[in-house]
């Protein structure tokens, strides 16, 4: 049977994902892989989750293994407020927080609730696949700010936004991943963090600004959240444990004000009822038996060598007019190569060889970007990451070479 005829329009706004395609090639065979985001599994803290677990099922199975409110598990909610504190994300008196299935829930409620077709939201150029896939499905104009090694280019931002209200359009939000942004690895200096801020409150915008990395950064960096700088309520903070603790916990969360939450938990009843009780109340323990504290620690240590490694390896092995920057925290580097290359094109050439990226272009909002490739350094080992690195500089210089 032909099932097209009983699938909705709305569902060609959901594309494959080009990095789940590409997993699925990785699981078939043995090649190196420098494409997912996965952490590295020696981090995750089996031991101590097992004993939570089986403690948190045992003595308090009655409130865990049951229904819990949209929000989030009150005293969960509560732990986690504690904690953004104590790392430095401002919660103001108005601000509320809800537990999400992740923080791409997050970015999911975002599109769903704040987003209507034709607004115009911008992102930096390039940013986090998945949150263009969400962004897109409520069909809005996203704009992209170019970036360099201090991040978002704020004065390319203040130019585009002048630009559109000029032209009677108005900006809905600015979404950002300032620390170790993802794709690219680059982190936003304090200086334009501030002129963001300013910008938001002159032109009157919301900011989104998505944080998974900052909490575990290796070198000295300004790791000022965007929310403790914002004095008006503009900044809504999203974060997840999937890089401290563990991805299959499945727990992020929105920190913002109380309006905006209140949105966010009325969509969420209809999408999931609530994140899982149980994942909550380990992820409450895990915090304050100082586990997720250990995580960061260990992670810290494994990610510093194995970004050491890379930025190394590539030092060593890329051509001349390649360009990167050297990420102070995060799973990434992204490699900008010279024009003629193109990493799509270039991406089978590289699997035969035994090693696996991302294409640059589909984080770029704009089709640009085609000789860019996102490089993960968290899952491969460090041996894999020479080899790798190695293999990806012979097949580049062939190219150059072949013309
Ligand atoms: C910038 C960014 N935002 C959000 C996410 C989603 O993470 P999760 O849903 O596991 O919290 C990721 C995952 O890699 C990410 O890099």
């Amino acid at each position: 049977m032909d099932y097209s005829k009983f699938i909705g329009r709305n569902s060609e706004l959901f594309k494959a994902s080009e990095i789940r395609e590409l997993l699925k090639v990785v699981e078939a065979r043995k090649v190196i892989s420098f494409a997912g985001g996965y952490p590295d599994p020696q981090t995750l803290p089996r031991e101590s989750l097992a004993r939570i677990a089986y403690e948190v099922i045992l003595n308090q199975g009655d409130k865990a293994l049951q229904y819990a409110p949209t929000k989030g598990v009150t005293v969960f909610r509560e732990t986690l407020l504690k904690f953004l504190r104590n790392v430095g994300v401002k919660v103001a008196e108005e601000d509320d927080v809800i537990v999400t299935t992740g923080s791409q829930q997050g970015l999911d409620l975002i599109s769903r609730t704040i987003i209507d077709p034709g607004d115009y939201i911008i992102t930096e150029n390039p940013t986090y696949l998945a949150a263009l896939s969400a962004f897109r499905t409520a069909r809005p104009n996203i704009v992209g700010i170019p970036v360099d090694e201090y991040g978002m280019k704020t004065e390319v931002l203040e130019d585009r936004l002048r630009e559109l209200r000029s032209q009677g359009r108005r900006v809905k939000f600015v979404y950002t991943i300032p620390v170790a942004h993802n794709p690219t690895g680059i982190t936003m200096s304090l200086e334009r963090k501030k002129h963001l801020v300013e910008l938001a409150s002159q032109f009157d915008f919301l900011i989104f600004e998505d944080d998974p990395y900052s909490f575990f950064v290796f070198d000295e960096a300004d790791v000022t959240k965007l929310k403790t700088l914002d004095s008006e309520g503009r900044v809504v903070y999203l974060g997840t444990l999937s890089k401290i603790l563990s991805p299959g916990l499945r727990i992020g969360w929105v920190l913002g004000h109380k309006q905006i939450i209140d949105v966010f938990e009325r969509a969420k009843q209809s999408m999931d009822l609530q994140t899982s009780t149980l994942s909550q109340y380990i992820a409450k323990e895990a915090i304050e038996r100082g586990v997720v504290a250990e995580t960061i620690e260990g992670a810290k240590r494994t990610y510093r060598v194995k970004r050491d490694a890379m930025v190394e390896s590539l030092s060593e092995n890329m051509v001349e007019n390649s360009w990167w920057v050297k990420p102070v925290g995060g799973l990434f580097i992204m490699v900008w190569l010279p024009e003629q290359i193109d990493t799509k094109e270039m991406l089978t050439e590289a699997a035969n060889e035994g090693v696996v990226y991302v294409p640059g272009a589909s984080f770029f909002v704009d089709g640009s970007g085609k000789n860019t490739m996102r490089l993960n350094f968290s899952y491969p080992k460090i041996e894999e990451i020479r080899t790798g690195v190695e293999i990806i500089g012979r097949v580049v210089k062939r190219r150059i070479k072949g013309g």
